[in-house]
């Protein structure tokens, strides 16, 4: 039997960014594709059946594939120099968990899988939660087909040299019709739970959220020799559609907005950019407020772009709404973990896109600082452990 603290240890050097710090474990890099065989190998090792979906995602099956199971897992992908926990926690409490079931001698009454999800971060092909997206027909299949990654290659492309066939990418009903009931385990990336109290919550919602593109076009030119008047520099325009984004969301209510990545075209010191290129993230409760938002955003960024001689347009790439877990499936869970607080989260989960498809609920395990998408996020061990339980209890009391 493993702990979910050496299980975590196992893989404690795969993907290590050496330059970001933290983990780069992009999908279908060799890392995330070294967690993978990881998982298999473990899988095997307690003898789970694994089978990997026309989608990417990875099943290992206690008892047969059978419809109506009760499924578990996470993901192993990571953001650009992300922390240890996110994703690979939920998938080693998984496992941790199958471990202390089968040492408390429960005999599964439906099949019990463990999952693994791909590209859950997005943050090789731009659209978050894409394996789950896929499954549940919630991004369309063209568009998916034809995500590109930093470098210019296309989902289809990635996925068929890593064995998928990219015809077969899309809504599987078959395969959604196997999961009974969903349950994440997570690392909180809050300060929901505090240092004294218990270490595992309950999730009760997911707040909407989305991506979008802006791209400010302007004057390609030499730094040296363009007078400042004779301008028209995208890269100014985006410092301060920047800085707008900022005010624009501090001003309303529970809304939140980053622009965690913008690439200057064609990016060279002492060169003028032709065009740069924003990611926004924002997220709001009420997905009409969220509309007003981007609505505000991309009015004060034609404003900045035609004060510089630019240009600016904006497309959106993914949304989310705002998901509530299932009520029943989480009162049940709650009474599997009597005393566990009830927490919301600001982070998007493959659970929440299962959510509109089937009874999906989520745990949250301790996160001191509340630090996530950082090598600074944090659980203590006897927290994974704790966590690992309460996962095993309510795997047990639902199965
Ligand atoms: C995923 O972690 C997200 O919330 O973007
Ligand atoms: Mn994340
Ligand atoms: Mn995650």
């Amino acid at each position: 039997m493993e702990t979910v603290n050496r299980l975590l240890d196992s893989i404690k050097d795969v993907g290590r960014d050496a330059v970001r710090g933290g983990y780069s474990r992009a999908v279908y890099t060799t890392p995330e594709l070294d967690l993978r065989q990881w998982f298999i190998e473990q899988a095997q090792q307690r003898g789970l059946d694994v089978e990997a979906d026309r989608n990417g995602i990875t099943w290992a099956w206690w008892g047969k594939p059978r419809d109506g199971a009760l499924v578990t897992g996470s993901h192993l992908d990571s953001v650009p120099g992300g922390g240890a926990f996110d994703g690979p926690l939920g998938v080693a409490s998984a496992l941790a968990a199958v471990d202390l079931l089968k040492s408390r001698g429960v005999e599964p009454r439906r099949s019990l899988a463990v999952t693994v999800f791909p590209e859950e971060e997005g943050s090789r092909f731009g659209v978050a939660c894409l394996g789950s997206r896929l499954l549940t027909g919630a991004i369309d299949v063209d568009k998916a087909r034809n995500l590109r990654d930093a470098d210019g290659n296309t989902f289809a492309d990635v996925a068929q040299a890593n064995g998928l066939d990219p015809r077969h990418v899309g809504p599987d009903t078959a395969a959604l019709a196997r999961i009974g009931d969903f349950v994440e385990l997570h690392v909180e990336q809050g300060r929901g739970l505090g240092d004294q109290g218990p270490a595992i919550a309950v999730g009760s919602s997911i707040l909407g959220h989305g991506r979008w593109k802006l791209s400010v076009g302007g004057q390609g030119n030499h730094a040296g020799t363009t007078l400042m008047a004779d301008r028209a520099d995208p890269m100014v325009a985006a410092a301060q559609i920047v800085v707008a984004v900022r005010d624009t969301a501090a001003k309303q209510p529970d809304a939140r907005a980053t622009v965690g990545r913008l690439t200057p075209v064609p990016g060279g010191t002492n060169v003028i950019a032709s065009r740069v290129d924003l990611w926004l993230d924002a997220r709001h409760p009420d997905d009409a407020v969220t509309a007003q938002l981007i609505e505000a955003i991309y009015g004060a960024a034609r404003e900045i772009a035609a004060g510089e001689g630019c240009t600016v347009s904006l497309t959106e790439e993914s949304y989310s709404n705002t998901v509530h877990f299932d009520p029943a499936l989480s009162r049940r869970i709650g009474e599997l973990l009597p005393g566990a607080p009830v927490l919301a989260t600001g982070a998007g989960h493959d659970a929440g896109v299962l959510a509109g498809h089937v009874p999906s609920a989520m745990l949250f395990v301790r996160n001191p600082s509340g630090i996530s998408h950082s090598p600074e996020e944090y659980v203590a061990d006897e927290d994974a452990s704790a966590g690992a339980v309460a996962l095993a209890d309510v795997l047990e009391g639902l199965l």
